[in-house]
């Protein structure tokens, strides 16, 4: 059974098909996962690639190198008359060659008619620019522009169309502004007389041709099942899993994928430097942190939840932060990170005051489950600041027991919450069942039975932890981050 989720919750649930290969799994994530297997291109569409730049010039030619026949759609004369001598508008490793053969070959056109186009093709690919504006938005003039064309062009046609978004565009452009423009303009019905679906594009400048071939996997954004299995049509010979989830999740994942590369390219660069003053040998260090396939080139602490704390990450990144200062480095992002940290506390913080419930009840102290470690726990300044603002707070954490608390331990509650004897509970319950708001900050099976059996419909929960089985609480839940 295939299973294709679509971000209006429901389930397209659908029998395997002809000409859909490999089986289907749902996995973790809830996305469609295809097992790869190659197999060949299904050849002969007729494809409209609008927008001949990086991304368009290689989707044209490794689509006509495919078999399809392409029309290639550039509003730049300079860009379509190279094409149209067999030349490559783009300069990156084999395209000269590939655009010459695919040009030759007669099925590629180039035209900058957006409405001829739509008609020479069932699908088309919008490959446009989306650049920085001066404020730092993005700038949508040439999509919006584009779709208003291809809006126009979709009025007069009595066939199925469907459109592919490739550019990178931010999460809700495709459902607050491009369906509901094509929508107006060709008075269709998105899904219903056109389909429309969002693919982000992983290729890389340098290496495009291959990066097409073998892209990390194919990620579909759309609820629309004939538009999905069109694209899936094309890219089925490529070795890579095909994955359906939702338009606007697909459209956050081009950017948190761009955000994350600059976040590792920033994060060797700073570790290179600060080992550099110290006359460390960076690249050492930075193969034996990936050879760490457990914690570091890993899943792990890649999921949204609440705040780092605990005895070693904000102590060692104040030494680490500091021994730059000391030679004179600057490290912008390592030296964000506490202030980040504390952001993220603060955002929990506000959500519980904007509430405007003064009972507060707390599971969780520790800044991890399974240790009675209180020293920097992200959950004790929690507790702090909502007493600082007046709440009347109670706190329960199974591993938290005052008397048992030793050392450097004892000392920093002691330091921060001096009055915890007061507020820690012996049962949960006593912690539940006064509180008008309930800060889930740890995770266990007992306690999440015991939130399921005993937090109330007047009752807020906010939840720090990702807690499963949420559908089973009986209270208004708001999730961290989430
Ligand atoms: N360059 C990359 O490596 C890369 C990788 C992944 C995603 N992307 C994204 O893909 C999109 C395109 O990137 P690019 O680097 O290929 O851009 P580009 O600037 O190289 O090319 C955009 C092309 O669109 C054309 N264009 C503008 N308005 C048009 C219109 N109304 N009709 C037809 N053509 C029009 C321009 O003339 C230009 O040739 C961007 O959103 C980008 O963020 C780029």
């Amino acid at each position: 059974m295939k299973v294709l989720i679509t971000d209006r919750g429901r389930d397209l649930r659908q029998e395997a098909r002809p000409g859909i290969i490999g089986a289907v799994e749902v996995g973790d994530s809830g996305l469609e996962e295809q097992k790869p297997r190659r197999a060949q291109p299904v050849a002969g569409k007729r494809i409209s690639v609008f927008g001949l730049g990086y991304v368009g010039a290689v989707s044209l030619a490794c689509l006509a190198r495919d078999g399809h026949r392409v029309t290639g759609v550039d509003i730049d004369a300079f860009k379509l008359n190279l094409i149209r001598a067999g030349k490559s508008p783009i300069l990156e490793a084999g395209i000269q060659e590939l655009m010459h053969d695919v040009v030759a070959s007669g099925r590629v056109t180039v035209t900058n008619d957006a409405a001829q186009a739509m008609r020479d093709s069932d699908l088309s690919f919008v490959c446009v620019g989306t650049p920085s504006a001066a404020n730092g938005s993005q700038d949508l003039t040439a999509i919006l522009r584009l779709s208003e064309q291809i809006g126009t062009a979709l009025a007069s046609k009595r066939e199925f169309h469907t459109v592919v978004v490739r550019s990178t565009i931010q999460p809700g452009t495709m459902e607050e502004r491009i369906e509901p423009l094509l929508e107006r303009v060709s008075g269709k019905k998105s899904g219903v007389d056109f389909g429309l679906c969002f693919q982000p594009e992983f290729l890389r400048e340098g290496s495009s041709i291959r990066d097409y071939d073998q892209p990390p996997y194919t990620i579909i954004g759309g609820n629309c099942e004939r538009a999905v299995n069109v694209v899936r049509e094309v890219f089925q010979h490529i070795d890579a899993r095909f994955m359906v989830t939702s338009v606007r999740v697909a459209e956050a994942l081009k950017m948190s994928c761009n955000a994350f590369h600059a976040l590792k390219i920033t994060f060797a660069n700073e570790i290179g430097r600060v080992s550099q003053a110290l006359g460390v040998d960076s690249h050492e260090v930075m193969r034996l942190v990936c050879e760490d396939t457990h914690l570091n080139i890993s899943p792990a602490y890649l999921k949204p939840g609440f705040a780092f704390g605990g005895s070693c990450l904000p102590k060692d990144l104040r030494a680490l932060t500091t021994i730059a200062r000391e030679n004179n480095l600057s490290l912008p992002m390592l030296s964000s990170l506490l202030a980040s940290n504390r952001a993220h506390i603060d955002h929990a913080v506000d959500k519980i005051l904007k509430l405007g419930r003064p009972r507060v009840g707390m599971l969780g102290l520790s800044f991890k489950t399974g240790t009675d470690d209180l020293r920097e726990s992200p959950l004790v300044m929690v507790a702090k600041r909502l007493i600082g603002e007046g709440c009347e707070l109670r706190i329960f954490d199974p591993e938290v027991h005052l008397s048992r608390l030793l050392g450097a331990n004892r000392s920093y509650i002691d330091a921060h919450i001096p009055h915890l004897g007061s507020l820690l509970c012996e049962h949960i319950h006593e912690m539940i069942d006064p509180s008008e708001v309930v800060l889930v900050g740890l995770q266990q099976p007992a306690l999440d039975a015991a939130l399921q059996a005993r937090v109330r419909p007047d009752q807020y929960l906010i939840d720090l932890v990702n807690l499963p089985n949420r559908d089973l609480l009986r209270c208004r839940y708001e999730g961290a981050c989430w």
